[in-house]
């Protein structure tokens, strides 16, 4: 039995590797729901140290849902390939491009798809993982040459550019960050260093139609934690001044090309929901951010997220009057925050995301419209964990919520899963369809729908 509590007991380092073809499926499939529903998560491929095992360092793992015509054709999980994975395996070390002294991990954050290539990513300086349409890896990444070091786990797309903006950052380079923008041919094309006063770990990237968001806050690399042999040596720094930057993008229509910063309340940030550029009710440039904010992060508690309750907060910044204002949207905990894709960085009203409930385990879905400041919850049995809701629209739909909202569902007394999709205007209906997995999808972090190309 283990003795980490961030373990939650269904983040074993007993899964293998499975195929399963023709799901049995509840319920009917939408026709047009063709392509794949990809997740990535840590999921440890040796025993860990109860002690000093940090679950997000845990050896990637991507799971994936084949949907066609109405069909579930298949459900498959593979570890993501590094160096270190593929001799745990008995296989030769994956293609890798990179310097033999450059950083190597199993991508084990989220999976993204972009100018026809799948990815696994993850932050830190870790690079990319390509990964072909059945989640086999294909190579060690660096973007055809173009990546300079670090990718970040969140890159954020642009659908009028399909461009994406990503904030980077590694210990290496010590108090600095670095700001990407990654064109629709898969090549980085504009590269931005920014210097910092500490070395944060920053998880997210918010985007508007103007600037890049980059969230200064406390939780900085620690050189004696590093020292120590800490898997993950970053920790809450009491005395770091908290602040969030707005970075013109490269491509953006402001002309005063310094970034705009604002202090703010300290708290930590792993997800924001969007933001977006906005004129307020007195004739002022704003930009809003919405985001679940944590008090803290990696204080008294180094395995965590484990500081305070987090909870769905808007900041609304004033360029006119350099100012900066907070609210509170929605105080349920909650985590994993998503919108309709096409919209990130411009204005959105509903947002869906992962609840806490009982015992801060994942057991709710969430739906909220901030335009009327309505909330649905769902909430099926203590039993059952909801993973992130991913937003798919309707082709040809004209309303936001028009479409599906897809989570995994794990039940912790059949330790099997589900994939759920549930029509996004009726989170709390009965699901549209749900897909009877063969296996367990242990709790993790980022999945994406990829429809076919
Ligand atoms: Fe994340």
């Amino acid at each position: 039995m283990s003795t980490n509590p961030f373990l939650r007991g269904n983040m074993a380092p007993v899964d293998t590797e499975t195929t399963a073809y023709d799901l049995r499926v509840t319920g009917t499939l939408p026709d047009e729901l063709s392509g794949r529903y990809v997740r990535n998560g840590p999921n440890p491929i040796r025993p860990p140290d109860d002690a000093t095992y940090h679950w997000f360092t845990g050896t990637g793992m991507v799971h994936g849902v084949r949907l066609r015509d109405g069909r579930a054709e298949w459900y498959r999980n593979r570890w993501v390939r590094s160096a270190d994975v593929a001799s745990v395996l008995g296989e030769e070390a994956p293609t890798n491009p990179w310097p033999a002294e450059h950083m190597s991990f199993s991508a084990n954050t989220n999976v993204v798809r972009h100018a026809g290539r799948m990815l696994a990513c993850v932050e830190a300086g870790a690079p990319p993982v390509e990964l072909d349409d059945e989640l086999n890896t294909v190579c060690i990444s660096n973007l055809d040459g173009t990546l300079p070091y670090a990718f970040s786990a969140h890159p954020k797309r642009d659908a009028t550019t399909d461009e994406l903006h990503v904030m980077t950052y590694w210990w290496g380079w010590g108090n600095q960050v670095q700001y990407l923008v990654v064109g629709a041919d898969g090549r980085v094309r504009a590269v931005r260093d920014i210097a910092l006063p500490g070395g944060p770990m920053i998880h997210d990237i918010a985007i508007t139609e103007r600037f890049a968001l980059v969230f200064d806050l406390p939780v900085l690399f620690d050189l004696e934690s590093a020292m120590k042999g800490a898997s993950l040596p970053y920790r809450w720094f009491e005395d770091y001044s908290p602040r969030i930057g707005l970075v013109p993008r490269d491509d953006g229509s402001c002309a005063n090309d310094d970034i705009r910063w604002f202090d703010i309340d300290p708290c930590y940030i792993f997800h924001p929901l969007n933001a977006y550029d906005d004129i307020d009710g007195h004739g002022d440039d704003i930009v809003v951010l919405d985001a679940v904010r944590h008090p803290k992060m990696f204080d008294r508690e180094r395995r965590g997220p484990s500081e305070g309750t987090p909870r769905l907060d808007r900041w609304t910044f004033n360029l006119s009057r350099r100012s900066v204002r907070s609210e509170t949207l929605d105080d349920y905990p909650q985590e994993f925050p998503r919108i309709r894709e096409d919209l990130v960085g411009r204005q959105h009203r509903f947002g869906y995301s992962a609840g806490l409930g009982s015992q801060l385990a994942q057991d709710t879905l969430c739906r909220i419209d901030l335009a009327t400041g309505a909330v649905t919850r769902r909430r099926d049995s203590d039993v059952m964990g909801y993973g992130e809701p991913v937003f798919v629209a309707r082709d040809g739909g004209a309303a936001e919520d028009d479409g599906w909202v897809i989570a995994l569902r794990h039940n912790r007394e059949t330790d099997l899963s589900d994939l759920c999709v549930f029509d996004a205007a009726a989170i709390d209906a009965d699901p549209v369809a749900v897909v009877h997995l063969p296996a367990r999808v242990p709790n993790g972090f980022h999945g994406n729908w990829m429809p076919d190309e």
